[in-house]
């Protein structure tokens, strides 16, 4: 089974994906994080994110690897455990410099789909979770969710993720960032609203177990 999730920053969708896979005995993909790591890469080598061609060169030789455990989740770049390193705040301005770059995206929807057939021939299966995944990379998934929150559902959580609280100050902290990222990201992919045969599970109302209940329902009803 393939499920695919996508959804804006602070939609929640990575925990509420590992908890769906993790319920459901799948492999788990944050592809995120594949953004991140390739971003990483090119500013460790040094590249200037505005040149597309050196950045999709370097993607095109990224010595990525994912763990798709979904209790522990890994990523390593060239043998390095870039896990922590790619959530940095400099990381999260940065990558949507690299994700809007379109050689980029071919190049990572193909290790992307590589992944996802992986699991599907070890007979596993695997959610993959991300803001293409149910259009562009894996349309033919067998569950497809758009996990959605109101922009103050979604603002708050992030400011509890990078924070450690959501009071006004936190919240208007983190604004700038998320709506900013979601505004560059939107320029090629569109994560705002279901494409046809996707189902929206809107989470501003559920807390964590509520909306991966919500999701298993979704599966459920499909498969
Ligand atoms: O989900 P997360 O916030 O970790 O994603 C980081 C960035 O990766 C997004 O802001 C977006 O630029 C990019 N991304 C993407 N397509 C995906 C997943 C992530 O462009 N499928």
């Amino acid at each position: 089974m393939v499920v695919a999730i996508d959804g804006p920053s602070g939609s929640g969708k990575s925990s509420v994906s590992r908890g769906v896979a993790s319920a459901l005995g799948l492999a788990y993909l944050d592809t995120g994080a594949m953004y991140r790591a390739a971003t990483w890469w090119c500013l460790h080598r040094g590249v200037p994110l505005s040149d597309v061609d050196a950045v999709a060169g370097q993607v095109r030789t990224l010595p990525l690897v994912m763990g798709v455990d979904p209790q522990h989740p890994t990523v390593h770049v060239d043998g390095i455990d870039v896990g922590e390193a790619i959530r940095t705040t400099e990381i999260s301005a940065a990558v949507s410099a690299v994700a809007t770059n379109l050689q980029v995206r071919a190049e990572l929807g193909r290790l992307q789909r590589a992944e996802i057939e992986s699991a599907r021939v070890r007979g596993r299966g695997i959610v993959a979770e991300g803001r293409d995944i149910t259009t562009v990379v894996a349309p033919d998934a067998d569950v497809r969710v758009l996990l959605t929150a109101s922009e103050e559902a979604r603002l708050a959580r992030r400011a509890r993720d990078v924070h450690g609280s959501d009071d006004a100050a936190a919240v208007e902290a983190t604004r700038d960032q998320v709506l900013r990222r979601d505004a560059d990201d939107s320029t090629v992919v569109q994560f705002h609203v279901a494409a046809d045969g996707v189902v929206t599970v809107d989470s501003s109302h559920l807390d964590f177990d509520q909306t991966v209940q919500a999701v298993l329902d979704v599966v459920e009803s499909v498969v």
